[in-house]
C-alpha cells in the first residue's frame, strides 16, 4: 500500500531559508523569481548567522547579539513572569513554529508554489520569522545557532511568544498582511492591558534593584508599560483569529463567526473565555501578583490564563516542547530527540539494569546527565498533565450531547436512532478555527446478543482514518466507504481547470488536467494564499446551534427476536491521519516516521461523551 510503503521513509526539513533584506508587500513577478532562486540556491544556515539585520559583518553582529536584541526571548521575561511562562510555554501559540504539520504544509506550498507563498503562513505561526523576513530554517538547527549564542533569530522558534503580543502599537485588523511588531531589547516598554502604575510602584522599593536603562547594574526590566487596552479586545485576537483572503475565502474565521454572536452581543470576550478561571466558560479571572521578583510578589490584579487550552496537543519530544530554559541548557534540541525517554532511561528502574556495555550516543553517555534529564521530563510530564485537564475542560464546555432518540426497532424499518450534539459556545462555531481539519465525530457500534458487531460507524482503518473518502483502504477497495459517518470536519473546495469542483486536501496551484499548466499563476499567492477559486465548504454548528447524527440499521443485518447494544462515542480529533501523509512532503523536522505521527495524533484524541443503549427487536 502505498501509505505503508512510505512508512520507514525520515522525512527532514530541508535547510534551506529565505532571507530578505528588503522585501516589501508588493510581490512582483520579480520577486517570485528571486525567491525560487533563493530557495533553490540553498544558503547554509552558518552564512545567516554572520549577516545581522544591518548587514553587519558576523564579530560585530555577534556583539550586538546581546547588547541590541531586536525581540527578547520568552526566557527573559520568565525572571518576573513565571505564572505566565510556564502556561505560555505549554501552549499552542508557543507550539506555532515547531509544529510539525505546521512547517512541513508550509513548505509543501512554498515548494508548489514556487516559494511566491513567501512568508504567509509565517505572519501568523511565526510572526518574528516574518518580520525579520528570513524563514524554512529547520527548527532543529536554528536552535543549535541560537543556543551557541550565534543566531539572532533564536526567539523565532517560540513562534507567537510574548513580544508578538506585547510589542504592538498598533489596532491592527487581520492579518492578511504583516504586522510591525517593535523592535528593542529588554528594556523597550512592554505594551499591557492595564498601565504603569504597578511597575512604578514596584521600582520604588530600592532592595529590588530594578534597572530600567543599559549599562547600570541590577535587574533588567522594561522601561515603561504602555497602556494598550486593545488587548482586551475580541478584535486583538481577531488579527489572526480570522483571515479572508481577496480570493475569498475564509482561512480563520473565528473572529467573523464572533462578530454576529450571541457572546458579542453580552460584550463576552475571547479573553473572557479563553484567559479565564475556567477555560472555555466567561467565570472571571483569577486575582493574584502579575510579577514575582526575587522572593517578592507585586501588588494583587487581574490575572490571565496564558495557555489558551485548544483542541491541538503537542506531538513533539517532551524534551522540546514545552519550551523549558532548563532543557535547552542541557541539550540542543537535535541531542533531545536522542533521548530514549520512553526506555526509562534516567530512572532508577533502568539505570540500575543497564548492561555496562549499553551504547548511548555521546551526549547522553554520562549517567548523571541523565538522571537530570529525566528531572527536566518529569516537570515537563507535569504540565502537559495540566495541559491535558485545561483542554478537555474547554471541549466539555462546548460540546453537549442533549438528547438520544431509539426509535422502536422492527423487522420492517430496521432499527433508528439519532443523536443530538449541541455547540454550547454563544461565541462561535464548533469546530472554530482550523476547520479543514478539526474531527469532531460519533463512533457507533450496535452488537447482538453474543457480542458481534452488526453495525458500526465512525471506526477506524489500519492507518487511523475514518471511512471516508481519503482513506487509503476505502479508496483502494479495501474497505466499505462509511456512508453513515458523522463528522464535523469541513473541507476546502477547489475549482478543477474543467470547471468542476472538488474537495481538496491542502489548497494550492494545481494542475487537474494533462495539458501543460504552467505555475506560479498570474495572481502571485503570497496575496491570495489559495487558488482563486477556492472555497471553503463548511460543516461546523453555529453558536447556539445543533445537529442530529442519525442511523440506520437495515433489517436485513437483524434477527427478531434479538436484545441488541448500541454504543455510541463522541472523539474529539486534532486532524486525520490522512492530513499527515499529504502533509508529509519536506518538513518533519524531527525524524518522524508518518506511522508514529498518526499513531500520536490518534492517541492524543479526546473522548468527549459516551454512552451505551439497549434495544430489543419484537418477534
Ligand atoms: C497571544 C497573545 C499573548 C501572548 C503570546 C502573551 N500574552 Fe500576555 N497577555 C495577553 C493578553 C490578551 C493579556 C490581557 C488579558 C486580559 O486582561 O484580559 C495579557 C496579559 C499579560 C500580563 C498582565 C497580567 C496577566 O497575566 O493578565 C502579563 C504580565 C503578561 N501578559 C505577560 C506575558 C508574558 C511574560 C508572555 C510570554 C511568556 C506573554 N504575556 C505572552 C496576550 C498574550
Ligand atoms: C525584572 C522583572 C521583569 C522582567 C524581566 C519583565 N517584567 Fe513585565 N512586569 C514587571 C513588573 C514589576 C510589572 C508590573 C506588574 C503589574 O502591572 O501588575 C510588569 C508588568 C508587565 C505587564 C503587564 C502590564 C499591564 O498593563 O498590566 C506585561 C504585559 C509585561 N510585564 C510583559 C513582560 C514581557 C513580555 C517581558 C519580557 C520581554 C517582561 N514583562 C519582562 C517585571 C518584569
Ligand atoms: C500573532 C497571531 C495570533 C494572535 C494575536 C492570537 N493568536 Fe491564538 N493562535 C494563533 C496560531 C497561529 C495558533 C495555532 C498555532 C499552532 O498550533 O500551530 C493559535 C492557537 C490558539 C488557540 C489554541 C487552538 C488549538 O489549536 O488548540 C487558542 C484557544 C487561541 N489561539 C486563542 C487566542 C485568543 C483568545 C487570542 C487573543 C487574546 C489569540 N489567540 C491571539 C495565532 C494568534
Ligand atoms: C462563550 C465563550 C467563548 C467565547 C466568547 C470564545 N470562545 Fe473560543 N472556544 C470556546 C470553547 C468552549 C471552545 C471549545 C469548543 C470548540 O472547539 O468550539 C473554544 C474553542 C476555540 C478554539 C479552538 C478551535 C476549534 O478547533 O474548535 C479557538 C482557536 C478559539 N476558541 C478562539 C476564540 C477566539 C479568537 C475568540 C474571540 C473571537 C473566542 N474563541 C471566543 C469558548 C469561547
Ligand atoms: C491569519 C493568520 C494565519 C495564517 C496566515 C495562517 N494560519 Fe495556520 N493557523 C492560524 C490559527 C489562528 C490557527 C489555530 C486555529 C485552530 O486552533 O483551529 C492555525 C492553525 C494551523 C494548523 C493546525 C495547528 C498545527 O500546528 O497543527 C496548521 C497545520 C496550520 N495552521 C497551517 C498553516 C499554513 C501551512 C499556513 C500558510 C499556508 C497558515 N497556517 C497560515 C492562523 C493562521
Amino acid at each position: 500500500m502505498f501509505w505503508q510503503s512510505k512508512l520507514t521513509v525520515p522525512l527532514f526539513r530541508p535547510q534551506v531559508h529565505f532571507v530578505f533584506q528588503s522585501m516589501n508587500v508588493r510581490f512582483t513577478v520579480m520577486l517570485a523569481l528571486i525567491l525560487s532562486l533563493t530557495f533553490a540556491m540553498a544558503i547554509p544556515v552558518s552564512a545567516l548567522a554572520q549577516k545581522a539585520p544591518d548587514g553587519k559583518s558576523g564579530a560585530t553582529a555577534h556583539e550586538d547579539l546581546f547588547r541590541n536584541k531586536q525581540f527578547p526571548s520568552a526566557f527573559e521575561c520568565k525572571v518576573c513572569h513565571p505564572v505566565q511562562f510556564r502556561q505560555w510555554s505549554v501552549s499552542h501559540h508557543a507550539y506555532g513554529n515547531l509544529s510539525p504539520f505546521f512547517t512541513s504544509v508550509e513548505n509543501a506550498i512554498l515548494s508548489k508554489t514556487n516559494g511566491t507563498s513567501a512568508d504567509t503562513c509565517s505572519r501568523c505561526h511565526a510572526p518574528l520569522s516574518a518580520v525579520l523576513k528570513t524563514m524554512q530554517i529547520s527548527n532543529v538547527k536554528r536552535q543549535q545557532f541560537a543556543q551557541a549564542g550565534e543566531d539572532f533569530l533564536g526567539p523565532v522558534v517560540e513562534g507567537i511568544t510574548c513580544v508578538v503580543c506585547h510589542r504592538f502599537d498598533k489596532r491592527y485588523g487581520k492579518r492578511s498582511a504583516r504586522s510591525l511588531i517593535t523592535q528593542g531589547d529588554i528594556f523597550a516598554p512592554i505594551f499591557g492591558p492595564t498601565n504603569n502604575d504597578i511597575q512604578a510602584e514596584t521600582e520604588k522599593d530600592s532592595r529590588l534593584n530594578l534597572v530600567t536603562e543599559r549599562g547600570k547594574k541590577g535587574r533588567a526590566i522594561h522601561k515603561v508599560v504602555e497602556p494598550y487596552p486593545f488587548l482586551r479586545a475580541s478584535r486583538f485576537c481577531g488579527n489572526c483569529h480570522s483571515s479572508r483572503l481577496p480570493t475569498g475565502v475564509h482561512n480563520e474565521e473565528t473572529f467573523d463567526e464572533y462578530r454576529t454572536s450571541q457572546s458579542a452581543k453580552d460584550g463576552v470576550t475571547c479573553q473572557d473565555c479563553h484567559m479565564g478561571k475556567v477555560p472555555g466558560e466567561n467565570k472571571g479571572f483569577d486575582f493574584a501578583p502579575a510579577a514575582v521578583i526575587g522572593k517578592t510578589e507585586t501588588k494583587p490584579r487581574r490575572l490571565s490564563n496564558h495557555y489558551f487550552a485548544g483542541p491541538d496537543f503537542s506531538v513533539l519530544h517532551p524534551g522540546i516542547f514545552p519550551h523549558n530554559p532548563d532543557a535547552v541548557q542541557l541539550a540542543s534540541y537535535a541531542q533531545w530527540l536522542e533521548f530514549d525517554h520512553k526506555k526509562g532511561w534516567g530512572t532508577d528502574e533502568f539505570e540500575d539494569n543497564v548492561a555496562d556495555d549499553h551504547k548511548f550516543p555521546k551526549h547522553w553517555e554520562d549517567q548523571d546527565l541523565r538522571y537530570e534529564a529525566r528531572e527536566i521530563l518529569e516537570a515537563n510530564f507535569e504540565l502537559m498533565d495540566w495541559a491535558k485537564d485545561q483542554r478537555k475542560t474547554l471541549m466539555l464546555a462546548g460540546y453537549k450531547v442533549d438528547d438520544v432518540v431509539m426509535n422502536k426497532p422492527s423487522m420492517s424499518d430496521g432499527l433508528n436512532f439519532k443523536i443530538k450534539l449541541r455547540n454550547a459556545v454563544l461565541g462561535h462555531n464548533a469546530p472554530s478555527g482550523f476547520i479543514h481539519e478539526r474531527m469532531i465525530f460519533f463512533q457507533v457500534t450496535v452488537k447482538d446478543g453474543q457480542g458481534n458487531t452488526v453495525f458500526k460507524s465512525g471506526d477506524r482503518d489500519p492507518n487511523g482514518d475514518l471511512r471516508e473518502r481519503y482513506s487509503r483502504y476505502v479508496r483502494n477497495g479495501e474497505m466499505k466507504y462509511d456512508k453513515q459517518l458523522f463528522n464535523l470536519m469541513s473541507h476546502f473546495m477547489a475549482r478543477t481547470f474543467w470547471g468542476g469542483e472538488r474537495t481538496q486536501l491542502r489548497a494550492v496551484p494545481f494542475s487537474a488536467a494533462v495539458r501543460p499548466f504552467i505555475r506560479p499563476p498570474t495572481n502571485p499567492t503570497a496575496i491570495h494564499m489559495r487558488p482563486e477559486s477556492a472555497r471553503s465548504k463548511k460543516n461546523s454548528i453555529e453558536p447556539g446551534g445543533h445537529r442530529w447524527a442519525e442511523y440506520h440499521v437495515d433489517p436485513s443485518l437483524l434477527k427478531a427476536g434479538e436484545t441488541y447494544t448500541v454504543h455510541m462515542k463522541l472523539i474529539a480529533q486534532q486532524m486525520p491521519a490522512y492530513f499527515i501523509h499529504v502533509s508529509s512532503g519536506p518538513g518533519f523536522d524531527y525524524g518522524f516516521s508518518l506511522r508514529e505521527l498518526a499513531k500520536r495524533v490518534v492517541d492524543l484524541s479526546i473522548n468527549l461523551w459516551e454512552t451505551t443503549e439497549t434495544v430489543t427487536i419484537a418477534n
